[in-house]
């Protein structure tokens, strides 16, 4: 769609963002929907965060991604903050509401999405999650929000593990908490339905490292989940191939935290995930 003076747009702030593949999808989407919007993407110090938001109303920016290290920090500069993202603590979306702007969180959301995408159901589960930092905060939040029967965090740092339980406890009391040490076995994992990594280990430089040794033997109908999405295949999920059990890659979580901003920002409900996937594929983002 060729830009003319009706054209949106739409951004990503953060810094660096020279990496970023978010233009790739949400350009991709607006061609997609028809929708008179471009994305671009913005680096922003750390000091220039109040007046990149005051950027946004100013120039009618209609939304915005963003990214490290401003999560956090774009919080105070918000007119409103979604329930969910306040209690997560950071805010990956923004959207310009008739010059207020709202701050939400999409991450954990998207990795909902990515479950229930695959077939595989979370209301009522024991979910085990691992790693107690800030994608664990967005995921342990909205696996709560979605009505998961128990969460168990395990984290090296106990301490961050109990902190986030005791929040979630505090937001959804229905939910059973519980935390323990970074070290589980076959023991720790009776009971368990859902598993889900949330630290880096397994991530690219750190791919033959893998939350859970190999001499691990799971339930059987557990299913697995890695938000760590290069390699595709990660050291975590490629244990539980080899036990039969069902996985959710990585990419699921990073494309559906994308269609959940867009839909956000341009009030369209999207149905295009497997053509996000085949275009990241050939853009050489991600490999099968
Ligand atoms: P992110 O935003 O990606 O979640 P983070 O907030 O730095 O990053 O959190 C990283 C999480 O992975 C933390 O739970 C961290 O454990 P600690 O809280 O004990 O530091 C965990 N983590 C990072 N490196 C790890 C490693 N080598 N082994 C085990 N856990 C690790």
């Amino acid at each position: 769609m060729e830009i003319s003076g009706h054209t949106k747009v739409a951004c990503l702030i953060g810094h660096p963002v020279s990496h970023s593949f978010s233009p790739y999808i949400h350009n991709f989407l607006a061609e997609e929907y028809g929708v008179d919007l471009k994305y671009t993407c913005f680096d922003v110090e750390p000091s220039k965060v109040k007046e990149a938001l005051e950027g946004i109303k100013a120039l009618g920016i209609i939304g915005s991604n963003v990214t490290i290290p401003h999560k956090i920090e774009v919080m105070p500069y918000l007119d409103e903050i979604d329930k969910n993202a306040a209690i997560i603590g950071a805010v990956n979306t923004i959207q310009n509401k008739e010059g207020k702007l709202i701050g939400y969180n999409t991450d954990g959301k998207g990795f909902v999405h990515s479950v229930l995408n695959e077939g595989y159901t979370l209301e009522g589960k024991h979910v085990m999650v691992l790693g107690a930092g800030g994608a664990s905060r967005a995921v342990v939040v909205e696996l709560a929000a979605h009505g998961v029967g128990k969460i168990t965090i395990c984290n090296n740092t106990l301490e961050k593990a109990e902190g986030l339980a005791a929040q979630v406890k505090e937001n959804f009391p229905n939910v059973e908490m519980a935390t323990i040490p970074l070290t589980v076995g076959s023991k720790e994992l009776a009971g368990v339905e859902v598993l889900i990594n949330t630290t880096p280990l397994g991530m690219s430089s750190r791919k033959d490292l893998s939350p859970i040794g190999d001499e691990v033997v799971p339930p059987t109908d557990l299913v697995v989940c890695d938000i760590v999405y290069t390699p595709h295949d990660t050291k975590l999920l490629k244990w539980a191939m080899q036990h039969d059990l069902k996985v959710v890659h990585g990419i699921g979580m990073l494309i559906n935290q994308a269609i959940a901003s867009f839909e956000i920002w341009t009030g369209v409900q999207v149905d295009a995930y497997e053509k996000v996937y085949e275009l990241l594929l050939a853009k050489g983002v991600i490999t099968r």
